[in-house]
């Protein structure tokens, strides 16, 4: 825990773990989410002010259900369990719960039966989310109902010993007061002041840095997108010179970003920066590969194996930073366990420990609207900060099958095209990600009097709040039209554009 104060959440599987964390922190007040495991000794180590259960996908009667320690429920701190969490409170507390005969999904009306303190200024009757199939049939002693809907005890509490549940999930924006109710879990139960601040971010890890590196030498491998830039600039105002950074032109970005993104950082800091131009090495190993699990896992190896070789040019180097952010940690944290691969995501960051450096992860408690923020405070301009993100291994899984340098200069041109023309139409930032994807298709066509036999490209546009699901953009068919007809006339190689509708899940954003 970054620091002592706030609230720790105990992760018991559910998918809105991270969110919870996002909602507390909304009010400037520091949130962490924590393993369930954690033994009471840590939790308390951490010093929270109040403690929240999360879900989880189990029932806590089955045979492997996650339990807290149960020592929890005795140290006085306040503790806010949430549907799994609330079932787990319950029973360990000696209450019942029971399979309900129907799941529970979706909306329903909180009547409030027990206004103070959980429910201040919350109107009775308003909206919550609930997900749930296990429900409480008697709350343990000294618990009382607080709230309930049509179909189940919604909310206990035992105010004496500050323990208080919900059946629904607050976390998520479907629950319309339900950021409120955290709010009041966290100011007005657990006393908690908003001391989570950007600036004071920047000033604490400004000098713990500092005091980490000493005198040493600190490498970093800068990508072009917000994490690693924000790191680099964080860290560079704490230790100047001694910070060293690579940029590796992996030939597989955007047309014309690695000479960008130099420009705009040698425009704004005097950092040292060293560009290595990597394209023919990366190609020469995707050579003849088609599957995308081997791409992504080519691009990841040789970008280790190009950073690894140009960083032993660099003299007495003792640190490696990293822009890991607060979702990469959570993720590997997850009490989930490895979930399926769908696609092994290479992060310009993921640098193996056999370099034998030792981290710095300044950013490691953040979120991504965190960084950007604490970017925007230390001067980083916003055509660094507000952009789309862009994946590790580039523009390798937007040419599906083989990569070659000549798909690859008809990909960046087609995609200029597309990004250019989303810009001018101010449709940027109302898009989460857009970019081009070039198919190994050729069909025929007809250009002045000429039958043509090209590549076919897409236009992918998603909106999103997280990435883990993910809508198409409903763009403007008349941008389209533009865009698409742009592309086909200025691009040579692609005689055909298509607009893909399909939503995550089933598909991804990336189409490898
Ligand atoms: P998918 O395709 O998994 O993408 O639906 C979700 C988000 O993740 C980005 N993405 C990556 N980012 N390294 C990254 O840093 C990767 O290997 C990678 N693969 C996908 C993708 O662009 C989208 O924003």
């Amino acid at each position: 825990m970054r620091i002592k104060g706030g609230i720790a959440i105990l992760d018991f599987g559910s998918q809105y773990s991270q969110l919870i964390a996002r909602r507390i922190r909304n009010h400037n007040i520091y949130a962490e989410v924590v393993p369930h495991w954690a033994c009471i000794e840590h939790i308390q180590s951490l010093g929270p002010q109040g403690i929240i259960l999360s879900g989880g996908p189990a029932s806590v009667y089955a045979e492997k259900a996650p339990l807290p320690d149960p020592a929890l429920f005795d140290t006085g701190i306040p503790i806010l369990g949430i549907c799994y969490g609330m079932q787990v409170t319950t029973a360990l507390l000696g209450g019942r719960v029971a399979q309900a005969r129907k799941k529970e999904f979706g909306k329903a009306h909180l009547y409030i039966d027990q206004a103070y303190p959980l429910y201040k200024n919350i109107p009775d009757g308003s909206q919550v989310w609930m997900s749930h199939a296990d429900h409480i049939t008697e709350m343990p002693k000294g618990f009382q109902q607080l709230a309930h809907t049509d179909s189940s005890i919604a909310s206990t509490a035992d105010l004496k010993r500050q323990i208080y549940t919900v059946q629904f999930h607050p976390e998520v924006t479907h629950s319309v007061y339900g950021e409120e109710i955290l709010k009041n879990f966290a100011v007005e139960i657990c006393g908690c002041k908003p001391s989570w601040d950007m600036g004071d971010f920047i000033e604490q890890s400004v000098s713990a840095i500092r005091e980490k590196v000493g005198d040493k030498r600190v490498i970093l491998g800068l990508s072009g997108g917000v994490d690693s830039s924000v790191a680099a600039v964080l860290i560079h105002r704490a230790i100047g010179d001694q910070l060293t950074c690579l940029f590796i032109d992996t030939g597989l970005l955007r047309k014309g970003e690695a000479h960008k993104a130099m420009q705009t950082y040698g425009e704004h800091f005097e950092m040292r920066i060293r560009l290595v131009t990597a394209q023919a090495q990366f190609l020469e190993k995707l050579e003849g590969i088609t599957a995308p699990e081997q791409k992504r896992k080519i691009i990841g190896q040789t970008f280790i194996e190009v950073f690894d070789r140009e960083s032993k040019k660099i003299q007495n180097v003792d640190f490696l930073a990293q822009g890991t952010i607060y979702p990469d940690v959570i993720e590997s944290q997850s009490v989930k366990g490895p979930s399926d691969t769908i696609k092994s995501h290479h992060n310009v960051g993921g640098l193996p420990e056999s370099m034998g450096l030792r981290l710095i992860e300044p950013l490691r408690e953040l979120f991504k609207d965190e960084v950007r923020e604490v970017g925007k405070k230390l001067g980083i301009p916003a055509v660094l900060i507000d952009r789309h993100p862009f994946p590790g291994p580039g523009l390798g899984i937007r040419i599906l099958g083989e990569v070659s340098a000549e798909k690859l200069a008809i990909l960046q041109e087609a995609d200029a095209i597309l990004i250019e023309e989303i810009r001018k139409a101010q449709l940027y930032h109302r898009v989460s990600q857009a970019f081009v994807v070039l198919l190994p298709v050729k069909s025929v066509g007809v250009m002045g009097d000429a039958r043509t036999y090209e590549y076919t490209a897409v236009i992918r546009s998603v909106n999103t709040t997280d990435f883990m699901t993910a809508t198409w953009s409903h763009l403007p068919h008349d941008f389209l039209e533009r865009a698409g007809n742009r592309i086909i006339n200025e691009v040579a190689g692609i005689n055909r554009v298509a607009y893909d509708i399909s939503s995550k899940p089933p598909a991804t954003v990336e189409w490898e």
